[in-house]
Order: C-alpha cells, then sequence, then structure tokens
C-alpha cells in the first residue's frame, strides 16, 4: 500500500486503510473501490491524503504500532472530553486512563517499535487526533528511556491530556488562522497553567502526570513558559511530551499552514531543537521515528520515483526504496537499499 494525496487518485482506485471520522465511525471501508463521490465526500471532510493498494505497491506493507481500534477509541474519548466541558465541570478521566494503560501494553507487546505516522489528520480533527499521537510518541520514548510500566502509564495519561487547559482558552484564539497578536499569544500561553489546574482538580491524576500540562511549553534553555524553567528543572515527562508535541505538531496540515517535510522535521528536531530539547529525549525519540514513512512517495537525485519499503534503523535518511518511474515518468520495478547504494538518495518527497 502507499499513501497518496486524494486529489491524485483516479476513480476506481482500492482503499488499502479504513478511513474513520473522528466520532470513531467508519467513512470507508479498506477494500472498497474509490467512485468520484466518495473521493468528493473526503475532499469535503478536510481528509487529504489516504491509503491505496495498487501495482505499484503491491506488497508494501505499513504497519501500526498501536492499533487502529484502540487508537480510535482514544481519539474519540479525548473528543468526548474537550467537546463536552463547560466551565463548571471538573473533567472525568476514568476511561482515559484505561485506554493510556491499553496502549502502553500495546507498545511494550511491540517486539520492533518503530512509528510510521500513519494517522491522518484533518484540521478539524487535529487537536484529539495530535493528543493521541503525543501520548503514543511519549510512550515510545519512555520505553527508549527504560521507564517501568508505572511511569509508562503516568507518562501516557498525561501526555494525552497535556492541552486539555484549552478548553478554559476563547475557540476565536485557538482557531485563528491568522497571526495573533501578543495579547492573544499571552491568553494562548494560560493553557499551561489552567491545565494543570484542572488535571488537579479531577483529583484523578497522579501529580507527575498534572504536572505535564503545566511543562509540556517549557523549553530546555529556559526560553520557554510559563515559567521559563532550563535543564533539568523542567520534569523529565515534561520534557519528553515537548518532543513529541513539537514533533506531531510539525508533521500535520494546521489552520495556519501546511506540513513541513519529512526531513525537515527530523533536522529541526536533532539539530536545531538541540537548544529546547532535552539531547537525551532526542536521542531516545528518533530511535523510534521513521523520517520517510513506509508507503510514501520519494524522489531521488537521479530525478527516479519510489516508494518507501522499508525503514533503516541504523540509517534512517537511507531506507530502502522501489523504482517505480525512471527519469522520464517510464514505469518501472527495481528495489533499492540505500544504505547500500550511497551514490542514491532522497532529495525529497513527493506524490507518484
Ligand atoms: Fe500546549
Amino acid at each position: 500500500m502507499r499513501r497518496v494525496r486524494v486529489d491524485s487518485v483516479p476513480a476506481g482506485a482500492k482503499l488499502a486503510r479504513t478511513v474513520f471520522s473522528s466520532d470513531g465511525g467508519v467513512l470507508l471501508m479498506q477494500g472498497v473501490e474509490l467512485k468520484e463521490s466518495y473521493l468528493e465526500m473526503l475532499k469535503k471532510r478536510g481528509i487529504n491524503e489516504i491509503y491505496l493498494e495498487d501495482g505499484l505497491s503491491e506488497g508494501i506493507e505499513v504497519r501500526d504500532v498501536v492499533s487502529e481500534t484502540t487508537r480510535n477509541e482514544a481519539v474519540v474519548l479525548v473528543k468526548d472530553i474537550m467537546t463536552g466541558y463547560s466551565f463548571s465541570d471538573t473533567i472525568d478521566v476514568e476511561n482515559v486512563k484505561a485506554i493510556v494503560n491499553r496502549i502502553v501494553d500495546e507498545l511494550l507487546a511491540n517486539d520492533d517499535i518503530l512509528y510510521n505516522l500513519t494517522e491522518i489528520k484533518t484540521v478539524d480533527d487535529y487537536t484529539f487526533k495530535h493528543s493521541v499521537s503525543v501520548c503514543i510518541l511519549s510512550i515510545i520514548t519512555g520505553i527508549g528511556l527504560g521507564f517501568d510500566t508505572v511511569q509508562l502509564r503516568e507518562l501516557g495519561l498525561g501526555a494525552i491530556l497535556h492541552d486539555i487547559g484549552k478548553l478554559c482558552i476563547p475557540r476565536e484564539i485557538l482557531k485563528k488562522p491568522g497571526q495573533l497578536t501578543m495579547k492573544e499569544f499571552e491568553e494562548i500561553k494560560r493553557h499551561t497553567i489552567l491545565g494543570y489546574e484542572l488535571l488537579k482538580k479531577s483529583g484523578q491524576l497522579y501529580l507527575s502526570s498534572s504536572y505535564i500540562a503545566l511543562g509540556h511549553h517549557e523549553r530546555y534553555d529556559g526560553s520557554g513558559y510559563p515559567f521559563r524553567l532550563k535543564n533539568e528543572e523542567i520534569q523529565v515527562y515534561a520534557r519528553i511530551v515537548a518532543v513529541a508535541d513539537v514533533y506531531d505538531a510539525l508533521t500535520s496540515d494546521r489552520v495556519y499552514r501546511k506540513k513541513l517535510k519529512a526531513l525537515e522535521v527530523y533536522e529541526y528536531i536533532t539539530s536545531l531543537g538541540i537548544h529546547h530539547f532535552d539531547p537525551l529525549v532526542v536521542e531516545n525519540f528518533v530511535r523510534f521515528v521513521t523520517i520517510y514513512p513506509v508507503g510514501t512517495g520519494v524522489l531521488l537525485n537521479t530525478r527516479e520515483r519510489a516508494i518507501v519499503v522499508k525503514h533503516n534503523r541504523r540509517v534512517p535518511t537511507r531506507p530502502v526504496v522501489r523504482i517505480v518511474y525512471d527519469e522520464d515518468m517510464k514505469r518501472r520495478t527495481k528495489e533499492v537499499d540505500l544504505s547500500e547504494d550511497t551514490g542514491i538518495f532522497i532529495v525529497d518527497t513527493c506524490e507518484i
């Protein structure tokens, strides 16, 4: 299977992965033949990408680290909390605890964890899906750091609720497509403190989990907010969620900008982000995350177009690829391990 933009899908193509709404309902079932009306419906709902099964990508398998069912249930629970809240409420996180424990169990049962960025977010369901992705990425990093199950559960619970304070920020500021004024940005910053207070008030979380809401925008060099804490002054869970939060935000389309290219995000996290993030956390984060997700189209320096077949853990910028078009866009099929053939490299991601 391969990941493609909906506007480049020809009618009649076969859907490789079920498309869900943010309510957990099935919009289109895996295996369905994509009619023009289906593609229009996806576009109307803001779903810009899907997975296709076709001759070019035959045999390419895209694996999830957490099952689709668990991920979807988690998204629905987060959505329920974030849309059903009114200011007089305390929040009930008992169900969220159970789903986070399931995510931890599924990840620990995985003998070869690789986060492949399979989630497809729309601008509307971004917040809910982002929360779940941040939770999964944080737990994966925690596993890399050698955390035990109790720590992973605490981390996962705080991570999935890290932005809960946004419930208390006016929607028009959160959804504003243009640049924020200073005053609006100051208002947004308050989601850290408000989130922490909301979680503490619920009485259902350890302080270490609630603290993630407070500390996830602090930066390792002291340039973050709300308290401009530095280095180990920032609690380790919050240092992990900071990386997961930025990574997932940059790899997603937002109201005010398109997602960044895969390599740009990787470079931001590993080099530019060196001042912002704990280096040990970054080291453990990038061990488990693909730069070029399996099933995505890439342009090579030879002008050939290829699909990523397999991630190379040792050399993450050089996966195994299947060349499907030569430089004249003539069809061909040849698999190359870019970690062995060093004359060929990926220039960019592209549509096939
Ligand atoms: Fe945040």
